[in-house]
Protein backbone atom coordinates (compact mmCIF):
# COMPACT_ATOMS: atom_id res chain seq x y z
CA UNK A 1 0.00 0.00 0.00
CA UNK A 2 1.47 3.77 -1.15
CA UNK A 3 1.47 5.57 2.34
CA UNK A 4 0.17 9.22 1.53
CA UNK A 5 0.45 11.69 3.68
CA UNK A 6 -3.12 13.69 3.59
CA UNK A 7 -2.56 17.60 2.71
CA UNK A 8 -2.38 19.25 5.80
CA UNK A 9 -5.03 23.11 6.07
CA UNK A 10 -1.77 25.24 7.44
CA UNK A 11 0.54 25.89 10.38
CA UNK A 12 -1.30 26.43 13.41
CA UNK A 13 0.27 28.05 16.45
CA UNK A 14 -1.59 28.82 19.77
CA UNK A 15 -0.77 29.45 23.12
CA UNK A 16 -2.03 29.64 27.16
CA UNK A 17 -0.80 31.38 29.75
CA UNK A 18 0.07 29.26 32.88
CA UNK A 19 -1.70 31.76 35.90
CA UNK A 20 -4.06 30.11 38.04
CA UNK A 21 -6.14 27.07 36.97
CA UNK A 22 -6.50 25.94 33.76
CA UNK A 23 -10.95 26.30 33.71
CA UNK A 24 -13.83 25.59 31.04
CA UNK A 25 -13.20 28.32 29.08
CA UNK A 26 -9.75 27.51 28.11
CA UNK A 27 -11.10 24.27 27.24
CA UNK A 28 -14.03 25.00 25.42
CA UNK A 29 -12.53 28.00 23.63
CA UNK A 30 -9.01 26.98 22.97
CA UNK A 31 -8.12 23.34 24.23
CA UNK A 32 -11.25 21.37 22.47
CA UNK A 33 -10.85 23.08 19.00
CA UNK A 34 -7.40 22.11 19.01
CA UNK A 35 -7.67 18.24 19.90
CA UNK A 36 -10.53 18.62 16.61
CA UNK A 37 -7.92 20.66 14.81
CA UNK A 38 -4.61 18.68 15.25
CA UNK A 39 -5.43 16.09 12.28
CA UNK A 40 -5.95 18.78 9.82
CA UNK A 41 -3.01 21.03 10.67
CA UNK A 42 0.78 21.36 11.64
CA UNK A 43 0.18 22.67 15.17
CA UNK A 44 2.32 24.17 17.56
CA UNK A 45 1.50 24.72 21.17
CA UNK A 46 2.72 26.91 23.67
CA UNK A 47 2.26 27.93 27.18
CA UNK A 48 3.38 31.51 27.40
CA UNK A 49 5.57 31.47 30.66
CA UNK A 50 6.88 35.09 29.35
CA UNK A 51 3.00 36.15 29.36
CA UNK A 52 2.25 35.11 32.69
CA UNK A 53 5.08 37.14 34.31
CA UNK A 54 3.22 40.75 32.86
CA UNK A 55 1.52 40.16 35.78
CA UNK A 56 3.55 39.08 39.42
CA UNK A 57 3.73 35.40 39.63
CA UNK A 58 4.86 33.05 42.49
CA UNK A 59 7.74 31.41 41.22
CA UNK A 60 6.98 28.35 42.49
CA UNK A 61 3.52 28.41 41.53
CA UNK A 62 4.53 29.41 38.37
CA UNK A 63 6.48 26.18 38.02
CA UNK A 64 4.12 24.07 38.96
CA UNK A 65 1.22 25.53 36.71
CA UNK A 66 3.51 25.46 33.64
CA UNK A 67 3.64 21.43 33.81
CA UNK A 68 0.19 21.61 34.75
CA UNK A 69 -1.05 23.07 31.25
CA UNK A 70 1.13 20.74 29.21
CA UNK A 71 -0.51 17.97 31.22
CA UNK A 72 -3.90 19.73 30.80
CA UNK A 73 -3.41 19.66 26.97
CA UNK A 74 -1.81 16.54 26.86
CA UNK A 75 -4.67 14.72 28.87
CA UNK A 76 -7.50 16.91 26.70
CA UNK A 77 -6.41 14.75 23.57
CA UNK A 78 -3.30 16.88 21.88
CA UNK A 79 -0.89 14.56 21.03
CA UNK A 80 2.77 15.63 22.14
CA UNK A 81 4.23 13.76 19.58
CA UNK A 82 2.39 14.38 15.87
CA UNK A 83 2.52 18.10 17.22
CA UNK A 84 4.64 20.78 18.84
CA UNK A 85 4.28 20.86 22.47
CA UNK A 86 6.35 23.52 24.41
CA UNK A 87 7.74 26.29 26.99
CA UNK A 88 7.78 29.76 25.65
CA UNK A 89 10.83 30.66 27.31
CA UNK A 90 12.46 27.65 25.95
CA UNK A 91 12.41 28.93 22.30
CA UNK A 92 14.53 32.41 22.71
CA UNK A 93 13.25 33.52 19.32
CA UNK A 94 9.84 34.58 20.52
CA UNK A 95 11.45 37.33 22.98
CA UNK A 96 13.80 38.52 20.07
CA UNK A 97 11.45 38.91 17.32
CA UNK A 98 9.07 40.75 19.77
CA UNK A 99 11.72 43.44 20.23
CA UNK A 100 11.45 43.82 16.74
CA UNK A 101 8.23 44.21 16.93
CA UNK A 102 8.15 46.66 19.66
CA UNK A 103 9.61 48.55 17.42
CA UNK A 104 7.69 48.18 14.33
CA UNK A 105 3.98 48.16 16.17
CA UNK A 106 2.60 51.89 17.12
CA UNK A 107 1.92 52.95 20.45
CA UNK A 108 -1.48 54.32 19.25
CA UNK A 109 -2.08 50.62 17.85
CA UNK A 110 -0.97 49.41 21.85
CA UNK A 111 -3.65 52.23 23.78
CA UNK A 112 -6.58 50.48 21.82
CA UNK A 113 -5.97 47.45 23.50
CA UNK A 114 -8.94 46.84 25.86
CA UNK A 115 -6.87 43.63 27.45
CA UNK A 116 -4.18 46.02 28.71
CA UNK A 117 -6.98 48.65 30.15
CA UNK A 118 -9.36 45.27 31.71
CA UNK A 119 -6.49 44.44 33.27
CA UNK A 120 -3.87 47.48 34.28
CA UNK A 121 -7.22 48.54 35.80
CA UNK A 122 -7.27 52.21 37.87
CA UNK A 123 -3.70 52.67 38.54
CA UNK A 124 -2.19 52.10 35.02
CA UNK A 125 1.43 53.99 36.36
CA UNK A 126 1.50 51.00 38.18
CA UNK A 127 0.97 48.42 35.58
CA UNK A 128 4.45 46.40 33.94
CA UNK A 129 5.85 47.60 30.88
CA UNK A 130 5.34 44.11 29.83
CA UNK A 131 1.75 43.92 30.67
CA UNK A 132 1.11 46.93 27.86
CA UNK A 133 3.65 45.64 25.10
CA UNK A 134 2.13 42.26 25.68
CA UNK A 135 0.42 42.12 22.40
CA UNK A 136 3.41 42.38 20.53
CA UNK A 137 5.20 39.04 21.97
CA UNK A 138 2.12 37.70 21.09
CA UNK A 139 2.24 38.77 17.34
CA UNK A 140 6.07 37.54 17.75
CA UNK A 141 4.86 34.12 19.42
CA UNK A 142 2.49 33.65 15.84
CA UNK A 143 4.71 34.97 13.05
CA UNK A 144 8.22 33.74 14.52
CA UNK A 145 6.74 30.47 13.05
CA UNK A 146 4.65 32.29 10.01
CA UNK A 147 1.30 30.30 11.71
CA UNK A 148 -1.53 30.89 8.78
CA UNK A 149 -4.18 29.83 11.50
CA UNK A 150 -4.92 30.48 14.71
CA UNK A 151 -7.54 29.03 17.20
CA UNK A 152 -8.49 31.32 20.25
CA UNK A 153 -11.40 32.17 22.20
CA UNK A 154 -13.57 35.52 21.26
CA UNK A 155 -11.48 37.18 23.81
CA UNK A 156 -8.40 37.35 22.06
CA UNK A 157 -9.73 38.70 18.82
CA UNK A 158 -8.56 41.90 18.76
CA UNK A 159 -4.56 40.84 19.31
CA UNK A 160 -4.47 38.92 16.57
CA UNK A 161 -5.95 41.95 14.44
CA UNK A 162 -3.00 43.68 16.07
CA UNK A 163 -0.59 40.54 14.74
CA UNK A 164 -2.08 41.05 11.71
CA UNK A 165 -1.45 45.10 11.56
CA UNK A 166 2.07 44.12 12.48
CA UNK A 167 2.90 41.48 9.84
CA UNK A 168 1.35 43.80 7.14
CA UNK A 169 3.43 47.00 8.99
CA UNK A 170 7.04 44.94 8.81
CA UNK A 171 6.25 42.99 5.39
CA UNK A 172 5.46 46.84 4.22
CA UNK A 173 8.25 48.79 5.44
CA UNK A 174 10.90 46.36 4.56
CA UNK A 175 9.59 45.60 0.94
CA UNK A 176 9.82 42.06 1.83
CA UNK A 177 6.82 39.20 2.49
CA UNK A 178 8.24 37.18 4.92
CA UNK A 179 4.95 37.23 7.64
CA UNK A 180 1.63 35.74 6.18
CA UNK A 181 -1.35 37.59 7.92
CA UNK A 182 -2.25 34.80 10.16
CA UNK A 183 -6.26 34.02 10.42
CA UNK A 184 -7.78 33.75 13.79
CA UNK A 185 -10.30 30.43 14.06
CA UNK A 186 -12.86 31.67 16.77
CA UNK A 187 -15.65 29.17 16.19
CA UNK A 188 -18.72 27.31 17.96
CA UNK A 189 -20.54 27.54 21.32
CA UNK A 190 -17.68 27.96 23.37
CA UNK A 191 -15.92 30.93 22.35
CA UNK A 192 -16.84 33.22 24.96
CA UNK A 193 -17.84 31.21 28.17
CA UNK A 194 -19.07 33.46 30.63
CA UNK A 195 -18.45 33.83 34.41
CA UNK A 196 -21.39 31.42 36.49
CA UNK A 197 -22.38 34.22 38.95
CA UNK A 198 -22.62 37.19 36.56
CA UNK A 199 -23.45 36.06 32.16
CA UNK A 200 -22.19 39.38 31.36
CA UNK A 201 -18.61 38.83 32.81
CA UNK A 202 -15.94 36.13 30.83
CA UNK A 203 -15.35 33.27 32.87
CA UNK A 204 -11.74 34.11 33.93
CA UNK A 205 -8.77 32.32 35.91
CA UNK A 206 -8.63 36.11 38.24
CA UNK A 207 -12.23 36.08 39.10
CA UNK A 208 -11.64 36.08 43.21
CA UNK A 209 -14.89 33.33 43.29
CA UNK A 210 -14.15 29.91 42.44
CA UNK A 211 -17.85 29.57 42.28
CA UNK A 212 -17.59 31.61 38.89
CA UNK A 213 -15.66 28.88 36.83
CA UNK A 214 -15.31 25.11 36.53
CA UNK A 215 -11.44 24.57 36.95
CA UNK A 216 -10.45 21.59 34.78
CA UNK A 217 -9.41 19.91 38.22
CA UNK A 218 -12.34 20.41 39.62
CA UNK A 219 -13.86 17.16 41.54
CA UNK A 220 -17.28 15.64 40.55
CA UNK A 221 -18.83 17.25 43.64
CA UNK A 222 -16.94 20.48 42.50
CA UNK A 223 -18.81 20.67 39.65
CA UNK A 224 -22.14 19.84 40.61
CA UNK A 225 -21.50 22.16 43.47
CA UNK A 226 -20.61 25.30 40.76
CA UNK A 227 -23.56 23.93 38.76
CA UNK A 228 -26.59 23.70 41.02
CA UNK A 229 -25.34 27.44 42.34
CA UNK A 230 -24.98 29.01 39.26
CA UNK A 231 -27.00 32.40 38.70
CA UNK A 232 -30.41 31.55 36.15
CA UNK A 233 -33.26 32.97 36.11
CA UNK A 234 -37.28 32.74 36.91
CA UNK A 235 -38.46 30.96 33.59
CA UNK A 236 -37.83 28.24 31.46
CA UNK A 237 -35.47 26.99 29.02
CA UNK A 238 -36.18 28.72 26.01
CA UNK A 239 -37.50 26.84 22.77
CA UNK A 240 -35.89 29.53 20.50
CA UNK A 241 -32.48 31.40 20.02
CA UNK A 242 -34.46 34.32 20.14
CA UNK A 243 -35.73 33.38 23.51
CA UNK A 244 -32.58 33.97 24.79
CA UNK A 245 -32.29 37.74 24.34
CA UNK A 246 -31.91 39.25 27.90
CA UNK A 247 -31.38 36.16 29.76
CA UNK A 248 -27.13 35.95 29.81
CA UNK A 249 -27.36 32.93 32.32
CA UNK A 250 -29.41 30.81 30.30
CA UNK A 251 -27.54 31.38 27.34
CA UNK A 252 -24.15 30.94 28.43
CA UNK A 253 -25.31 27.63 29.82
CA UNK A 254 -26.85 26.11 26.90
CA UNK A 255 -23.91 27.16 24.74
CA UNK A 256 -21.55 25.54 27.34
CA UNK A 257 -23.58 22.60 27.04
CA UNK A 258 -23.62 22.32 23.33
CA UNK A 259 -20.03 23.48 23.57
CA UNK A 260 -19.48 19.91 25.55
CA UNK A 261 -21.87 17.82 23.26
CA UNK A 262 -20.37 18.86 20.04
CA UNK A 263 -23.86 20.61 18.94
CA UNK A 264 -25.05 23.81 18.01
CA UNK A 265 -26.86 26.31 20.28
CA UNK A 266 -29.92 25.32 17.76
CA UNK A 267 -29.80 21.28 18.44
CA UNK A 268 -29.09 21.90 22.10
CA UNK A 269 -32.63 24.13 22.61
CA UNK A 270 -34.40 21.78 20.73
CA UNK A 271 -33.51 19.23 23.43
CA UNK A 272 -34.30 21.24 26.22
CA UNK A 273 -37.33 23.28 25.58
CA UNK A 274 -39.62 23.51 28.14
CA UNK A 275 -37.08 22.53 30.65
CA UNK A 276 -36.87 23.75 34.59
CA UNK A 277 -33.39 24.88 35.34
CA UNK A 278 -33.51 22.09 38.03
CA UNK A 279 -33.50 19.68 35.59
CA UNK A 280 -31.10 21.38 33.16
CA UNK A 281 -28.71 21.68 35.48
CA UNK A 282 -28.73 18.11 36.32
CA UNK A 283 -27.88 17.27 32.99
CA UNK A 284 -25.57 19.94 32.66
CA UNK A 285 -23.18 18.44 35.57
CA UNK A 286 -23.73 15.11 34.11
CA UNK A 287 -21.95 15.85 31.01
CA UNK A 288 -19.53 18.09 32.32
CA UNK A 289 -18.34 15.56 34.83
CA UNK A 290 -18.35 12.79 31.89
CA UNK A 291 -16.06 15.23 29.60
CA UNK A 292 -13.91 16.59 32.41
CA UNK A 293 -13.73 13.63 34.67
CA UNK A 294 -11.18 11.50 32.54
CA UNK A 295 -9.43 14.40 31.63
CA UNK A 296 -8.48 15.77 35.24
CA UNK A 297 -7.75 11.80 36.18
CA UNK A 298 -5.29 12.04 32.92
CA UNK A 299 -4.05 15.20 34.08
CA UNK A 300 -3.28 13.61 37.70
CA UNK A 301 -1.42 10.61 36.77
CA UNK A 302 0.56 13.02 34.46
CA UNK A 303 1.18 15.35 36.94
CA UNK A 304 2.80 12.73 39.20
CA UNK A 305 5.59 12.05 36.72
CA UNK A 306 6.82 15.84 36.45
CA UNK A 307 10.17 14.32 35.00
CA UNK A 308 8.08 13.15 31.66
CA UNK A 309 6.45 16.25 31.43
CA UNK A 310 9.86 17.88 31.35
CA UNK A 311 10.72 15.48 28.87
CA UNK A 312 7.84 15.91 26.69
CA UNK A 313 8.37 19.60 26.31
CA UNK A 314 12.40 19.82 25.45
CA UNK A 315 11.25 17.28 22.46
CA UNK A 316 8.87 20.20 21.79
CA UNK A 317 11.17 23.12 22.29
CA UNK A 318 13.90 21.65 20.10
CA UNK A 319 11.54 20.96 16.91
CA UNK A 320 10.05 24.85 17.67
CA UNK A 321 13.76 26.17 18.07
CA UNK A 322 14.14 25.05 14.71
CA UNK A 323 11.43 26.54 12.98
CA UNK A 324 11.37 29.97 15.50
CA UNK A 325 15.39 30.35 14.58
CA UNK A 326 15.36 30.09 10.96
CA UNK A 327 12.25 32.62 10.64
CA UNK A 328 13.85 34.80 13.04
CA UNK A 329 17.18 35.09 10.96
CA UNK A 330 14.86 35.85 7.70
CA UNK A 331 13.16 38.97 9.79
CA UNK A 332 16.90 40.14 10.87
CA UNK A 333 18.05 40.47 7.08
CA UNK A 334 15.16 41.83 6.14
CA UNK A 335 15.77 44.37 8.87
CA UNK A 336 19.63 44.86 7.91
CA UNK A 337 21.03 43.24 10.70
CA UNK A 338 24.28 42.02 10.09
CA UNK A 339 24.57 38.08 10.09
CA UNK A 340 25.33 35.90 13.00
CA UNK A 341 28.98 33.79 12.49
CA UNK A 342 27.56 30.31 13.72
P1 LIG B 1 -5.32 32.79 28.06
O1 LIG B 1 -4.21 32.08 28.75
O2 LIG B 1 -6.03 33.86 28.82
O3 LIG B 1 -6.40 31.77 27.56
C1 LIG B 1 -6.04 30.63 26.79
C2 LIG B 1 -7.09 30.37 25.73
O4 LIG B 1 -8.37 30.18 26.35
C3 LIG B 1 -9.31 31.09 25.77
N1 LIG B 1 -10.23 31.54 26.81
C4 LIG B 1 -11.55 31.48 26.70
N2 LIG B 1 -12.35 31.04 25.71
C5 LIG B 1 -13.68 31.10 25.91
N3 LIG B 1 -14.24 31.59 27.05
C6 LIG B 1 -13.49 32.05 28.06
N4 LIG B 1 -14.05 32.51 29.18
C7 LIG B 1 -12.07 32.01 27.91
N5 LIG B 1 -11.03 32.37 28.71
C8 LIG B 1 -9.91 32.08 28.01
C9 LIG B 1 -8.48 32.25 25.24
O5 LIG B 1 -9.17 32.96 24.24
C10 LIG B 1 -7.25 31.53 24.73
O6 LIG B 1 -7.49 31.00 23.45
N6 LIG B 1 -2.88 35.97 25.08
C11 LIG B 1 -3.34 34.61 25.22
C12 LIG B 1 -2.25 33.56 25.17
C13 LIG B 1 -1.33 33.67 23.99
C14 LIG B 1 -1.64 33.26 22.66
C15 LIG B 1 -0.46 33.53 21.92
C16 LIG B 1 -2.77 32.70 22.07
C17 LIG B 1 -0.07 34.14 23.99
N7 LIG B 1 0.46 34.04 22.75
C18 LIG B 1 -0.40 33.24 20.55
C19 LIG B 1 -2.70 32.44 20.68
C20 LIG B 1 -1.53 32.70 19.95
C21 LIG B 1 -4.04 34.47 26.55
O7 LIG B 1 -3.84 35.25 27.45
O8 LIG B 1 -4.80 33.37 26.66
Amino acid sequence: MSGSTPQLAGRILSGIQPTGNLHLGNYLGAIRNWVALQKSFECLFCVVDLHAITVWQEPKELLRATREVAAGMIASGIDPVANTLFVQSHVPAHAELAWVFNCVARLGWLNRMTQFKDKAGKDKEKASAGLYVYPNLMAADILVYKATHVPVGEDQKQHLELARDIAAKFNNDYGVNVFPLPEPVIKGPGTRVMSLRDGAKKMSKSDPSDFSRINMTDTQDDIAGKVRKATTDPGTLPDSPQGLEGRAEAANLLNIYAALTDRTLEQVIAETAGWQFSQFKAKLTETAVAVLGPINAEMQRLMADPAEIDRVLARGSEKANAIAETVLAEAYAAVGFLPRKR
